[in-house]
C-alpha cells in the first residue's frame, strides 16, 4: 500500500549517537566519526529515519563537546571534516537523514570569540557575552545559579566584570541581543546546511540569553521539596527561572533567524532542546509559526521513572498541547538521564528479567505517539545503566561536582558494545577506554543481537517496518486521549484512511494494534 506521508521530521524515528561512545576506529579508546560511519549499516537496518550526532566539533571537552571552541571544524580526536563528509554521504546512501547538535546558547571559554572578548572592555567582541558590573559590595549582579553547581556568574579580572554562564564557568553564555552574535550563528547553520546536513538538534535553547538588563533576581521556588533526586539535591532547583534567567521573550529573535536560514534550503529541520519552569508553554512559544519546527519533549525523561499513571499524565500533558501537529519529539533516554531500561523497572513493579520486553514495549509506545521519537544508542539493545563507575574514573563534570551524592551522567554514556568476544566488546582495541565498558552489556552486544532472532533489535526493526505502512501513524498527527486502567495505556491514532487502536499492556508487556 502506498500512503500519503507527512513531512519526514513529523514522523521521524531519530537515532541519537553519542560520538565519544559509539565506535573507536583508531584504538585511542574514544569513539570517532569513521567509527560511526562503519556502523551505519547497523543503524539503517534497524529501520530508523535519521541520526542525530551529539557534538563532535572542536572543543576542550570540559562538557564533552557541549563546550564548542570552533563550530565549523571537527575535534581532532573525532576525525576531520573529510570524515564528516564521508559519514554524511554514506548515511544518505543508506537513506538516513543526518542531524547535528548545535550549541547556540554558549560556547567554550577557548573559543576565539570569548578569548578576545575577555581581554578588555574595548575590543571587537567586547559585547558578545554578558559582561555585567558587580554590585557595589562586589558580589555578582544577580542570585542566579549555574545548572552544574555554584553561581552563574564568574569574575574576569581584566575587565573587572562578571560574565554569565548557565552551565560550567568554561561555558560562557553568548549575548544574543547582539545582532553580530546571531549572524555568526546563522553562518554556522549555513556552513552545515551547505555540507548537506538535514537538520539540527539545538542544544538548551531555553538557556539562550539576550541582554536582559537590568538583570533581575530569580525568585525562590515555593514548590521545591528537598529529596533524593538530583533535581532536589541542587540549589539550582530551589529557584524559579522563567521570569528572569531562562526562556526570555527576546530569545525568539534567535529561533526566527535560524528558521529563516533553514527555510532558505529545502526540507531542513530544527528541533530545539528546551526546558524551564513550564516547558510545554515554552515549547508552544518556540514552535509558533516562523520559529523552530519542533521541540524535544522532556516529559518521558524523568530521573526516577514513571508508573503507568505517571506515563499517562506525562504523555497527556504534551499531547494536549500539540495534538494535530508534529511539533514535538519524544524521548525516553538520552546522554543526560538514566536509561529507561534501568529506571522504569521499579515504578512499574517489574524484574530485571523483564527488562528486554519492557524496553521493546517502551520503544513501540514512543514510536506510536504523534511527532518524532529520539532513540538513544543502546535502547534497541535494552542496555541498562552502569551503576559501578568508581569516582576516580568519573568523567562528567556535573557528577564530579555532586559526587558521591549524585553520580552524574556517565552511567548512561559508557561505550556501545558490538561483539561479545571482541576486546572492549568491539568498541575499541585500546587498553583503556574513556569510560569503562559495562561488562553486563556484553551479552547484548549490537552485532550479536542483530544476528539473533527474537532480539529487541530485530523485534523493533520488524515493528518499524510495519509502522511505515500504517496511515494512522504516517499520514496524520492526530490521536485520541489516553485511556486504560492502571496496567494499560490505550489510545487511537486517527487518519482519514485508518483508525488504529494501540494498547500497551504493562503487565504482560505486550503491545496490540487493531483497526477500528
Ligand atoms: C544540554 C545537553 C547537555 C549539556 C548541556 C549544556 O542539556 O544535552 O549534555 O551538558 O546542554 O550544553
Ligand atoms: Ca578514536
Amino acid at each position: 500500500m502506498t500512503i500519503d506521508t507527512l513531512q519526514w521530521w513529523e514522523t521521524a524515528v531519530i537515532y541519537q549517537i553519542y560520538p565519544r561512545s559509539f565506535q573507536d576506529s583508531n584504538g585511542d579508546g574514544i569513539g570517532d566519526l569513521p567509527g560511526i560511519t562503519s556502523r551505519l549499516p547497523y543503524i539503517a537496518e534497524l529501520g530508523v529515519d535519521a541520526i542525530w550526532i551529539s557534538p563532535f566539533f572542536k572543543s576542550p571537552q570540559k562538557d564533552f563537546g557541549y563546550d564548542v571552541s570552533d563550530y565549523c571544524d571537527v575535534n581532532p580526536e573525532y576525525g576531520t571534516l573529510k570524515d564528516f563528509d564521508k559519514l554524511l554521504a554514506e548515511s544518505h546512501k543508506l537513506g538516513l537523514k543526518v542531524m547535528v547538535d548545535i550549541v547556540p546558547a554558549h560556547c567554550s571559554e577557548e573559543h576565539v570569540w570569548f578569548n578576545e572578548s575577555r581581554q578588555s572592555r574595548h575590543n571587537n567582541k567586547a559585547d558578545w557575552f554578558h559582561w555585567v558590573e558587580p554590585k557595589s559590595d562586589g558580589s555578582p549582579p544577580t542570585n542566579w545559579l549555574s545548572f552544574f553547581g555554584g553561581p552563574a556568574w564568574s569574575w574576569e579580572p581584566r575587565r573587572q566584570q562578571y560574565y554569565l554562564h548557565n552551565f560550567l564557568s568554561s561555558q560562557p553564555n553568548l549575548n544574543h541581543a547582539n545582532p553580530a552574535v546571531r549572524e555568526a550563528l546563522m553562518d554556522v547553520a549555513r556552513f552545515w546546511f551547505d555540507r548537506g546536513v538535514d537538520g539540527f538538534r539545538l542544544d538548551a535553547v531555553h538557556t539562550i540569553n539576550a541582554d536582559v538588563a537590568p538583570y533581575q533576581n530569580n525568585q525562590a521556588n515555593p514548590k521545591f521539596v528537598p529529596g533524593p533526586l538530583p533535581q532536589q539535591q541542587q540549589p539550582f532547583f530551589r529557584q524559579l527561572h522563567d521570569s528572569a534567567q531562562l526562556n526570555q521573550p527576546a530569545i525568539q529573535a534567535f529561533s526566527e533567524s535560524f528558521r529563516s536560514v533553514a527555510d532558505s534550503y529545502s526540507d531542513r529541520y530544527l528541533m530545539g532542546e528546551l526546558h524551564g519552569d513550564d516547558p510545554i508553554k515554552a515549547s508552544q512559544t518556540f514552535t509558533a509559526p516562523g520559529r523552530l519546527h519542533a521541540t524535544y519533549n522532556f516529559n518521558l525523561l524523568s530521573w526516577d521513572g514513571l508508573n503507568v499513571e505517571g506515563l499517562k499524565k506525562a504523555i497527556t500533558k504534551a499531547i494536549d498541547a500539540f495534538n494535530g501537529t508534529g511539533r514535538l519529539s519524544f524521548a525516553f533516554s538520552n546522554h543526560d538521564v538514566p536509561r529507561s531500561a534501568t529506571r522504569q523497572l521499579a515504578p512499574l513493579g517489574l524484574t530485571a528479567e523483564q527488562q528486554p520486553a519492557l524496553q521493546l514495549l517502551l520503544l513501540k509506545l514512543e514510536t506510536c505517539l504523534i511527532g518524532s521519537a529520539c532513540i538513544y544508542q543502546g535502547e534497541e539493545l535494552a542496555l541498562q545503566d552502569s551503576q559501578d563507575i568508581p569516582v576516580e574514573l568519573m568523567q562528567d563534570p556535573w557528577g564530579i561536582e555532586f559526587a558521591p551524592v549524585f553520580s552524574g551522567r556517565d552511567t548512561c554514556r559508557t561505550p556501545m558494545v558490538w561483539n561479545r568476544v571482541a576486546s572492549n566488546g568491539g568498541f575499541s582495541n585500546a587498553n583503556q577506554t574513556w569510560l569503562p565498558v559495562n561488562q553486563d552489556h556484553l551479552h547484548r552486544a549490537g552485532l550479536d543481537e542483530a544476528a539473533r532472532e527474537g532480539s529487541v533489535y530485530n523485534e523493533f526493526a520488524a515493528f518499524l517496518k510495519w509502522r511505515k505502512e500504517q496511515p494512522a501513524i504516517m499520514s496524520s498527527n492526530k490521536m485520541s486521549e489516553l485511556t486504560g486502567d492502571n496496567k494499560t495505556l490505550v489510545f487511537e491514532r486517527i487518519a482519514e484512511q485508518q483508525t488504529l487502536r494501540c494498547t500497551f499492556d504493562f503487565e504482560t508487556l505486550t503491545a496490540t494494534f487493531e483497526e477500528v
